[in-house]
């Protein structure tokens, strides 16, 4: 089998970091989003993994690199005419996959759970496709299955009056056939190519679709507030690990990893689940669960709680309490307090948000 996983798209609902960061490299718990998809991948055996990106993207390979790491093939494809949809990837992806079925994973979810299941299932049972789905509060966002006497009989895509009350995870399983439903989509009304789409084509067509509920959580990260509560799901599982250096005022309390070269001093708390990378400098500073702290990151007179900082970001809020927040690279967030006239002042970038 190989793998086919999506780092393309159009990633507007994450600007203004993803002006400069495409969104797979954004960090959760201090590893680029993508780099969970490929760790899941690698754990069901698979090798060959194609990686689509958007035409002319170029740091992504160079980040993720041949795949080595986790034993892994990787290369990687451009989508002709950019961001189509993802039953257009599929279409794109096809000289590659050649005939053989294979793993399509969005490289924007995260899930706990392994994927080698599912996979056993979809080969041993010999399903045409195989769904995973996961319960959630809000399915008119998502493709939602309509299921009757336990088999789906269609999806809908971000559907205003929802069937049932799963979503159709990210994680998906075909055989080759889907190549011959493919060129029978027409775009949808976002003129898109539509994934769901093509589970319905498929199930009106008389193929077999198996389902399976996803166990533990899921998190499709298309929004800040779902990256926010990515990075703290995956934090929830993190070990200690403390190499940087912390002075005698320094309180550490539950899980908390602090990288080589990081220095935190003062009269300082931090409280788990954290992650701090290396070379970043922390003083005076209550940091609170959730957050995840990149490298050379300088952080004082602070209280943070459940944030991504990104690397070389510089904060000092005079202890104001900051929360839920993204805060991009070399980004700098001061008090207005020891300057004249106070206020607040603020140089932000298009789509940027701030909540005063
Ligand atoms: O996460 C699950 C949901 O993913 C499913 O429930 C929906 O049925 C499915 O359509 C999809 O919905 P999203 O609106 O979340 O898809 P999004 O546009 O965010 O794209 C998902 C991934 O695919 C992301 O890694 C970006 C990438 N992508 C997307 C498009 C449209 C591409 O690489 N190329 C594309 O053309």
């Amino acid at each position: 089998m190989k793998a086919l996983i999506t780092a393309g798209g159009h990633g507007t609902r994450l600007r203004p970091i993803t002006y400069t960061l495409n969104k797979h490299l954004i960090p959760l718990a201090n590893k680029p989003l993508l780099f969970y998809a490929l760790e899941k991948i690698a754990e069901t055996g698979i090798k060959e993994v194609f990686i689509n990106v958007n035409p002319g993207e170029k740091e992504l390979p160079k980040v993720v690199g041949n795949g080595k790491r986790w034993g892994l093939k990787i290369k990687y494809f451009e989508q002709t005419g950019g961001p189509k949809g993802l039953a257009h990837v599929v279409k794109v992806a096809r000289p590659y996959l050649k005939n053989e079925p294979f793993v399509f994973y969005l490289g924007d979810n995260i899930v706990l759970g392994s994927i080698k299941p599912l996979v056993k299932k979809f080969l041993k049972e010999k399903y045409n496709a195989f769904i995973t789905l996961s319960k959630v509060k809000d399915p008119e966002r998502f493709g939602v299955p309509e299921i009757k006497r336990g088999r789906i009989i269609k999806v809908e895509e971000k559907p205003k009056r929802p069937k049932s009350n799963f979503a159709v995870t990210g994680i998906y399983i075909y055989q080759p056939i889907v190549f011959k439903i493919l060129p029978q989509l027409k775009p949808s009304w976002r003129g898109e190519l539509e994934i769901s789409d093509l589970h319905s084509k498929m199930i009106s067509k008389g193929y077999r679709i198996g389902y399976e509920e996803i166990t533990g959580w899921w998190k499709d990260t298309g929004k800040a507030e779902d990256l926010l509560e990515g990075n703290a799901l995956i934090l929830e599982n993190i070990k200690n690990n403390i190499q940087g250096k912390l002075g005698p005022r320094v309180v550490v309390e539950g899980k908390v990893q602090i990288g080589k070269g990081t220095r935190i001093s003062g009269k300082t708390l931090i409280r788990g689940p954290v992650i701090i990378g290396n070379f970043s400098k922390i003083k005076d500073s209550y940091i609170g669960p959730y957050n995840s702290i990149g490298n050379n990151v300088e952080i004082q007179s602070t209280e943070i709680e459940h944030s991504i900082i990104l690397n070389k970001a510089k904060i000092n809020s005079f202890k104001r309490k900051i929360v839920d927040s993204i805060i991009g690279e070399e980004a700098v967030v001061t008090s207005a307090f020891q300057t004249l006239p106070s206020g607040h002042k603020l140089i932000i970038g298009n789509n940027s948000q701030v909540e005063l």
